[in-house]
């Protein structure tokens, strides 16, 4: 959101060249380039590298953590070790492939060399996937060109406002404040170059590491023919990674750029945020209406107003005066605080951030070596050069502000960077980068210094690399949880994200579904929407459908602006009040269903909600579809999505679906008209699914000690019960239990996969055809 009207409110694409008009170019400015291929844990995957003339290595990767060739520039910066590759993970695939075996012509390549998992070499006489060609065009732009199968479809592509397949249309990837949300302006807060092509059953990845600005083009001409347009004059690495499933392409794409830690649980539970509550007083009104109104709520987010003037790392004392009492008021009433930091620096000689900053050059430079000045919320600002380490240091210790006032969570907002009167800082139709120092400002990589525009979509992931690694250093083993706006490929690793400033449309809400399956596709899984919509006015209805839909977005937070009526749950009179309250309650009934989906998502980066095809790959129909959802394997959720609607038709495939809330299972490989009133949970459960539920509680800090029962829904079912402390590291040192369970003919037999930790919950029950009794979890 800025207050100051942009340069152009919308855009569209130019036509990019395609492959026969380019290939008239002289390709003088190309360097080296080298094709190498690995193996990872089955699926393979082709790396080319290319620099050109003057340089002698690809630019070092920040999205990268696995396998970095040696003879590349390593990350010297990373302070904490990244995940290898487990030695198990071989075992969970679903029948690892051999490229070769395709049938597909067009998939179908030799490979010399026997390929040992994880290790690159180089290819002779390769064969790229989708007859992939590239040149270097002139010195700042470089060319790619693929052919796309009539049928093949387009998913991933990171944060993208489209349907859920991004065929036939283009898309730009150059991280913008694009607070209009509307679909002539395509880019947006976050650039995640991954695409999943899907053809037939087959899904190959393609994954252009550059964080400079790219435009996809998937076929706009309809000739079958993709092109990627990179304006950069530094080199960049191509990775194809498949055939293979839909699972497998997530895995190995999140092998190589990392997976999330588990969140925190309490940043899996309800939270409510609003820009801004002006004061301690309406803070604790708000916290206060959910305790007494029996809302289940685990967090109360600070917007921008809580400082002091907009100069992040403080708080405002005429307004705030009580900061550090109000956030242990909060804490004993078992809300989370989570506070907004922004990247820029009140230009301020009395202000210790910023002198502190400029005393060490920690903010970014023009060409001439000043430092840079934007305009955001403080007015005048200085920007951190958080590629930096030095600055990422000392940026995280500043974060003691807010652990010392006992804040549990960060949210890094305006990080494309957002600057006012400058928000798309390189014309959308240009075709070559400006001089490194004509690009707002200089930053620093292992190569030199160079022009913002090259990097630009790595800004915010670096920022809440920073926040990350400030929270952990703060509060050793407590699992941090930042919340960013914006991010490139990898961002998983430091933050959840959410997309920005959606409105309370209709159409943003129906929206919010496939571009969070983008999202989860291009390895974000722990990602929202503002619950309600966050500019324009909400309406009851709209309220009430989008919680039916919100309880299933990984990141779970009500939020809206200022100007527009306030839209806690109860805003809009009892009705919608006791609608909403029965999702929110659903939301925590299903956390531990929830909490073993993050599990899962941080070993294996499958998403939380995950497209038909994730499962189904070889149901035609199914495929198409993105306004309903798998949650996981076992729920399926298609909600109401249009104003004024109770009935909607809903694709079940093969097997039989249980509706959530009881009644007559449904044969599925059909579409069936399903009424959902307004309070209706709109979900269906695969038959044979086990589905772990809590009791309902008001907050997370109770679920350590809240029943859990095992809904069985036919007449036998398997599951997943993951259980921790919920908070810290241990997990990762094997303090967990994890089971596997069974129920035949009423019987419940349980698994331990694991059984690391002390748990104290003794209460389980089995829910089986209507009728719950108690049954314990042991070794059988
Ligand atoms: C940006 C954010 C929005 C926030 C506002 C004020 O517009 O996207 O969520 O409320 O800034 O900080």
């Amino acid at each position: 959101m800025k207050p100051v009207e942009m340069a152009s409110d919308w855009e569209s694409a130019r036509k990019l060249p395609t492959r026969a008009e380019a290939k008239r170019r002289d390709n003088v400015f190309a360097g080296q380039s080298v094709v190498e291929n690995a193996l990872f844990a089955g699926v393979e995957v082709i790396r080319v590298s290319a620099w050109p003339k003057g340089h002698n290595a690809p630019p070092h990767s920040y999205a990268i953590v696995h396998a970095v060739s040696p003879g590349l520039v390593e990350d010297a910066n990373v302070p904490y070790e990244e995940e290898p590759w487990p030695d198990d993970m071989d075992d969970e695939l679903e029948g690892p492939e051999r490229r070769v075996e395709q049938s597909n012509q067009d998939l179908a390549r030799e490979f010399a060399d026997v390929i040992e998992d994880g290790q690159w070499q180089e290819v002779v006489d390769p064969i790229l996937p989708l007859k992939l060609e590239w040149q270097q065009s002139s010195e700042t732009c470089w060319q790619f060109f693929f052919d796309l199968a009539p049928g093949a479809r387009c998913l991933g592509l990171g944060e993208r406002n489209s349907s859920l397949n991004l065929r036939s249309s283009s898309h730009t990837l150059f991280n913008t404040d694009n607070h209009l949300h509307i679909e002539s302006m395509d880019s947006m807060y976050k650039s995640i170059p991954f695409l999943i092509i899907e053809q037939g059953e087959h899904f190959i990845g393609l994954f252009l590491d550059s964080p400079a600005r790219q435009r996809w083009d998937l076929d706009s001409l309809i000739t079958s023919q993709a092109s990627i347009e990179l304006l950069s004059r530094r080199g960049w690495q191509l990775y194809c990674i498949g055939p293979s499933t839909l699972p497998n392409i997530v895995k190995t794409f999140t092998t190589l750029t990392g997976r999330a830690k588990l969140p925190p649980m309490w940043a899996i539970g309800h939270q409510q945020c609003r820009w801004s509550y002006p004061d301690q007083e309406t803070v604790i009104r708000i916290a206060h209406e959910f305790r007494q109104r029996r809302i289940p709520c685990d967090g109360i987010v600070l917007d921008i107003d809580y400082m002091d003037d907009y100069r992040v790392f403080t708080s405002s004392a005429e307004r705030f005066p009580d900061f550090k009492d109000l956030i242990s008021d909060l804490s004993r009433n078992n809300f989370k605080v989570t506070a907004i930091i922004d990247p820029g620096v009140k230009e301020d000689s009395k202000y210790f951030v910023y002198t502190d900053g400029v005393k060490h050059d920690y903010f970014c430079k023009t060409g001439d070596d000043k430092v840079f000045i934007g305009e955001v919320w403080p007015g005048r600002s200085a920007f951190p050069d958080f590629l930096k380490q030095e600055v990422r240091m000392w940026w995280a210790a500043q974060h003691g502000f807010h652990t010392e006032n006992g804040i549990a969570g960060i949210w890094n907002d305006m990080n494309e960077p957002a600057i006012f009167k400058n928000q798309e800082p390189l014309a959308w139709d240009a075709d070559q980068l400006p001089a490194d120092d004509d690009q707002l400002f200089m930053q620093e990589t292992p190569e030199g210094r160079i022009g913002h525009f090259e990097v630009r979509n790595l800004y915010g992931s670096m920022m809440s690399r920073s926040s990350f690694e400030g929270m952990l250093a703060l509060r050793p083993n407590q699992r941090p949880f930042v919340l960013t706006r914006s991010g490139y490929a990898g961002v998983q690793r430091y933050a959840a994200v959410w997309l920005g400033d959606n409105m309370s449309w209709w159409h943003h809400l129906s929206r919010s579904i496939p571009m969070l399956l983008n999202m989860g596709m291009s390895g974000v899984a722990f990602s929202g929407v503002d619950i309600g919509g966050f500019g324009h006015n909400c309406s009851g209805e709209l309220l009430t459908r989008w919680y039916a839909l919100g309880m299933f977005y990984p990141f779970f937070r009500n939020h809206c602006w200022m100007k527009g009526d306030a839209q806690e749950p109860w805003a809009f009179g009892p009705v919608v009040e006791a609608h909403c309250k029965k999702f929110i309650e659903t939301r925590y009934r299903l956390l531990p269903y929830i909490y073993s989906l993050f599990w899962e998502n941080s070993r294996s980066g499958a998403p939380l909600m995950r497209p038909m095809a994730w499962h189904y790959p070889e149901d035609q129909f199914a495929r198409e579809l993105d306004d309903q959802f798998l949650f996981g394997e076992n729920l399926l959720v298609a909600p109401i999505v249009e104003r004024g609607r109770t009935w909607r038709s809903v694709y079940l495939p093969e097997g039989l679906w249980h509706p959530f809330e009881g009644g007559e299972p449904l044969q599925g490989g059909q579409v069936y008209k399903i009424q959902w009133n307004l309070d209706a949970i709109p979900v269906f459960v695969k038959d044979g699914s086990l589905i772990p539920m809590s009791d309902v509680i008001q907050s997370t800090e109770d679920y350590a000690r809240a029943p859990i029962t095992f809904h069985c829904f036919g007449k036998s079912g398997r599951g997943v019960f993951f259980e921790d402390d919920g908070n810290s590291l241990d997990y990762e040192n094997g303090d967990y239990n994890e089971w596997r369970l069974k129920v035949d003919d009423g019987q419940l037999i349980a698994q331990p996969v694991e059984l690391g930790f002390d748990s104290r919950r003794k209460d389980f029950r089995l829910l089986y055809n209507g009728k719950a009794e108690s049954v314990t979890l042991s070794i059988s």
